[in-house]
């Protein structure tokens, strides 16, 4: 079982909600999970209802069961002086070096720098202990940048090999790299059952197996509701109208002769169904695709209320439900 859980995914499928509602489902029963953000969005925030979050660990919610969530929006900025304090003993000269604009270069012009201190955050929590010799977090989620971005940010060994090859920043890479190769991660991606998705998802993962991470699994998020399933559609194609008046008349919904309310209502109705065949013929197709991929694949529904606290425990409830062993 990954205790470092990476979520990426094509932007706006729910990269944030799905890794919160999966540090949710992985802290119950005593268990504490760290939710760590890294685009600097403060979506962990408004989703958990709370002020913008500092760059410090802070408890935002309690899992069922007791368990914990803690979180943190890794400022890359913060993190860089973090560094320059950690192995350089640079502290207030760190707050010189950014009034000199080293930091604009280290987070904007190499951003290679800038991703090993994002990822090499998230893996410090992941192994750190207590004093007693204890993970302090059982599991650390990651919401991590965007499938077209996730190998590079990854990769971060090769993103700053040009910038050093020797040196505290080499072996930062070199560790970081250890952890995110190894079994102790998972990346998992978000997508919706549509075409454009489902493809990035299958390219995405190519990449991250040419790159030799650690793929783990697709959740399929916003899955709306099955209304009529193939056996169903099957008696829909073949019905005729004149039954589909009489049994909506039968239904009370008025004469089923010409004109009357039943029989105008019978192409409105079998227009929906075949809207809905179409969809449903398309998901399946996008479902193939995803078996191909050779990954467990978990499904969660689209809220239709839309998303507050209560639909994202119910999210995890979901994940929960659907074997947890990642
Ligand atoms: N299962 C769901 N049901 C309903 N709305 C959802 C669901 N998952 C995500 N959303 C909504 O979709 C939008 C995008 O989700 P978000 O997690 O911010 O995506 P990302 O981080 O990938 O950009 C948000 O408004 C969120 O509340
Ligand atoms: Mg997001």
């Amino acid at each position: 079982m990954s205790r470092l859980q990476v979520v990426s995914g094509k932007g706006g499928t729910g990269k944030t909600t799905v890794a919160a509602a999966l540090a949710l489902a992985l802290a119950t029963e005593g268990k504490r999970a760290l939710l760590v953000e890294v685009e600097g969005r403060q979506g962990i925030a408004q989703l958990f209802e709370t002020q913008a979050l500092p760059y410090e660990e802070r408890k935002i919610a309690v899992a069922p069961g007791g368990g914990e969530v803690y979180a943190l929006a890794i400022d890359p900025e913060l993190a860089l002086l973090d560094y320059l304090q950690m192995f350089y003993k640079m502290g207030g000269a760190g707050r010189a070096l950014k009034k000199l604009g080293a930091i604009d270069f280290a987070t904007t012009i190499a951003p290679g720098l800038r991703d090993v201190l994002l990822t090499g955050k998230a893996c410090e929590a992941v192994r750190r202990k207590d004093k007693a010799g204890r993970f302090v977090y059982d599991y650390v989620v990651m919401d991590a940048p965007p499938t077209g971005r996730i190998t590079r940010f990854l990769n971060v060994n090769d993103e700053v090999a040009g910038l050093a090859r020797i040196g505290p920043i080499h072996n930062q890479a070199q560790a970081v790299m250890r952890v995110l190769k190894s079994p102790e991660t998972a990346v998992h991606l978000v997508t919706l059952l549509e075409e454009m998705p489902v493809q990035e998802t299958a390219d995405g993962i190519a990449e991250l197996r040419a790159a030799r991470l650690p793929v783990g699994r697709v959740i399929v998020n916003m899955m709306r509701p099955e209304v009529l399933d193939a056996a169903d559609l099957e008696l829909v194609r073949g019905v005729p109208r004149a039954a589909v008046a009489k049994s909506l008349s039968a239904a009370g919904l008025g004469g089923a002769r010409r004109g009357g309310l039943a029989e105008r209502l019978v192409d409105p109705l079998l227009g929906q169904a075949e809207e809905y065949a179409e969809r449903h013929a398309l998901e399946r197709e996008q479902r193939a695709v995803l078996a191909d991929l050779g990954l467990p694949v978990h499904e969660l529904p689209l809220l239709a209320e839309g998303m507050d606290l209560a639909g994202l425990y119910a999210l995890a409830r979901e994940l929960r439900e659907q074997d947890l062993s990642w």
